[in-house]
């Protein structure tokens, strides 16, 4: 069955970005000159994605301004003329089908995929954190559902990341089927480094089967007190084949502070237009950088 659905998780609280967050979603914080969630919304655009569902909470009004039509400013850039931003702008609101519902308590992860569940009827579908910015040749989701094509089941996208980091993710241990496709064995919500069966951490990126939802109806508050989507799949793992995919591309966690900076970083040494400016004002503070510390 093909996948045209998908969840955007979006009620959390972004803490990690406080104060920026205290206001504002985290999810529309610019990189470069779109919100994240822009970017991932094209992400899933491009991956066969025909419908999406936001779950949002309080201080989200901004994501649904963002893809709706407004009116006012696109008058404004009517009467001066700015037609090409005027077309941007209704793009913008024609993007995507998109439909909204809240989670009146952000109570995990879990939860909020929960409040989907009408949504999604019963159909496989896709979930993407807005936190997780993956350039990639071939979007990400793509790239999950042809190991969810091939395999017919529940998808995961795995990163190898450094052992030292692997305690900031939900960790797997499985066996590998193929160059990209691994087989999860078992799935642990941050481990201590000792404790982790693998390098291999959990990004957010998922293809779930409707299987999900009675678990997560049942699901009891793990780590931080909240639903956690990690625990509602290792319990599924017991009577259903759960996959990862190994996906290619480079992923930015934005939900961070330092995580953002890179990704900006890049993004801009990617973009024709400031590339040239960019490095150079780099390669100027790099070396002020390195002459301060020769000083020193
Ligand atoms: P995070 O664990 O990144 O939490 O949630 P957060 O609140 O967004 O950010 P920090 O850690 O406090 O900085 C992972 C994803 O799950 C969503 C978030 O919006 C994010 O996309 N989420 C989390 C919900 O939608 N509801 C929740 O109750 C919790």
């Amino acid at each position: 069955m093909q996948v045209k659905k998908a969840i955007f998780p979006v009620a959390g609280l972004g803490t990690r970005f406080l104060p920026a967050t205290k206001s504002s979603p985290k999810e529309m914080l610019p990189l470069i000159d779109k919100p994240l969630v822009h970017y991932v919304v094209e992400e899933a655009i491009a991956s066969g994605i025909e419908q999406v569902l936001f779950v949002t909470g309080r201080g989200k009004r901004a994501i649904e301004d963002y893809f709706d039509i407004a009116f006012e400013l696109e008058a404004l850039l009517h009467d001066k003329g700015k037609d090409a931003e005027l077309v941007q702008m209704r793009k913008i609101a024609e993007m995507v089908k998109i439909f909204y519902v809240r989670q009146k308590q952000a109570m995990g992860l879990g939860h909020a995929i929960l409040c989907g569940r009408e949504f999604v009827g019963n159909e496989p579908f896709a979930v993407l954190l807005g936190d997780d910015i993956i350039d990639a040749d071939r979007p990400c989701l793509s790239q999950l559902l042809d190991v969810y094509h091939k395999y017919q089941g529940t998808v995961l996208a795995l990163e190898q990341v450094p052992m030292e980091n692997i305690s900031s993710y939900g960790c797997v241990k499985a066996n590998q089927i193929t160059e990209e496709a691994f087989e999860v064995l078992d799935m642990v919500e941050k481990p201590k480094r000792e404790d982790a069966p693998s390098n291999l951490a959990i990004i957010g990126r998922y293809v779930l089967t409707p299987d999900i939802f009675p678990i997560l109806e049942r699901q009891q508050p793990g780590k931080g007190g909240e639903i956690q989507l990690t625990d509602a799949i290792r319990k599924l793992l017991t009577v259903d084949a759960v996959y990862g995919c190994r996906f290619e591309g480079t992923r930015h966690d934005c939900g961070d502070k330092f995580g953002f900076l890179k990704a900006t970083v890049d993004m801009a040494l990617k973009r024709g237009e400031f590339n040239g400016k960019f490095k150079a004002f780099l390669r100027q503070r790099l070396c002020e950088c390195e002459e301060t510390l020769s000083v020193r």
